[in-house]
């Protein structure tokens, strides 16, 4: 069904890896149309609770966007390029179960964007981090100027954007940019715990911290008033009730999706 992409489901959590190791899997249109596919139907699958995006093999997550791929697009193909990307990241950051990116090595232009789309980012010690657009006469256009800053601040985003440094696992963990750094063989397992640990919660109150946190970000959202609406609508739930009555009969609250 997908070209470009492997996606697995073990265990309630559906593994996404982009599939292009020998060209450190660029992200090319086709790939990110399939993630964002991917990352829809998981969200419609009741038996999904979070998902993992990763890279093949050992050397890359992502290296961007597929350079090959756009040399030659017009101004009005770059526009519909960047829209739909965005759109693609949009659909990850809006996604009601949790997506992890497992950045397994380079993570450098659509591919820092793709992985600053997920809610979190979890890194091995390989993993490396940058914004190299300005070396091709392009700033980015994956949203990489909006979520750099939001996770790292102007002054420390504006430098690795202007300069198109790398910066590696440490850097981005003491930056913010990444929550943890593991060993590489450690990665999967560590992000399949945080998923885990998520799937025994509510899924409609995990559904509803995430469009919270995302109101805080959204030009003309108050993310406090989301809030208060998200609470006052928990009330009633099923999973309000199952999430008291445990508590309240000193048992282990049985959420399902
Ligand atoms: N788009 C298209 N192809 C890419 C790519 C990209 N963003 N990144 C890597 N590749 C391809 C290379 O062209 C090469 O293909 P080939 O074997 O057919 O020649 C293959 O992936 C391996 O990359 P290579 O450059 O040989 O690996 P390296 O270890 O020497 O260097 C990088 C690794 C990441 C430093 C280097 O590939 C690079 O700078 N990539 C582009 C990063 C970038 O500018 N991203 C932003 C794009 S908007």
């Amino acid at each position: 069904m997908y070209q470009n992409i492997l996606l697995q489901q073990e265990q309630g959590i559906a593994h996404i890896t982009i599939n292009r190791e020998a060209k450190l899997n660029a992200l090319n249109i086709l790939t990110l149309q399939e993630i964002k596919q991917a990352v829809e139907a998981a969200n419609k699958d009741q038996s999904i609770r979070g998902i993992i995006l990763t890279g093949a093999g050992s050397k890359a997550f992502a290296a961007g966007a597929d350079i090959s791929e756009f040399v030659n697009f017009s101004t009005t193909e770059a526009h519909k390029m960047s829209s739909d990307g965005h759109a693609v990241m949009n659909s990850i950051e809006q996604s009601s179960i949790p997506v992890i990116a497992a950045v397994n090595g380079f993570a450098l232009g659509g591919g820092c964007e793709l992985a600053m789309a997920c809610h979190m980012r979890i890194a091995s010690e390989n993993a490396k981090f940058g914004q190299p657009e300005v070396n091709l006469g392009l700033p980015p256009g994956y949203a990489g100027t909006q979520r750099l800053i939001q996770l790292i601040g102007k002054g420390k985003a504006t430098q690795m954007l202007l300069t198109a440094e790398t910066i590696g696992a440490n850097v981005a963990h003491e930056y913010g940019l990444v929550n943890e750094v593991v060993p590489l063989e450690d990665l999967i397992p560590r992000c399949i715990d945080i998923i885990n640990t998520i799937a025994s919660k509510s899924p409609m109150a995990i559904a509803d911290v995430i469009t919270c946190i995302n109101a805080y970000f959204e030009t003309g959202k108050n993310g406090f008033d989301t809030e208060i609406n998200a609470f006052a609508n928990a009330f009633g739930s099923k999973d309000f009730k199952e999430g008291t009555e445990a508590f309240l009969t000193k048992r282990k609250a049985n959420f399902e999706r």
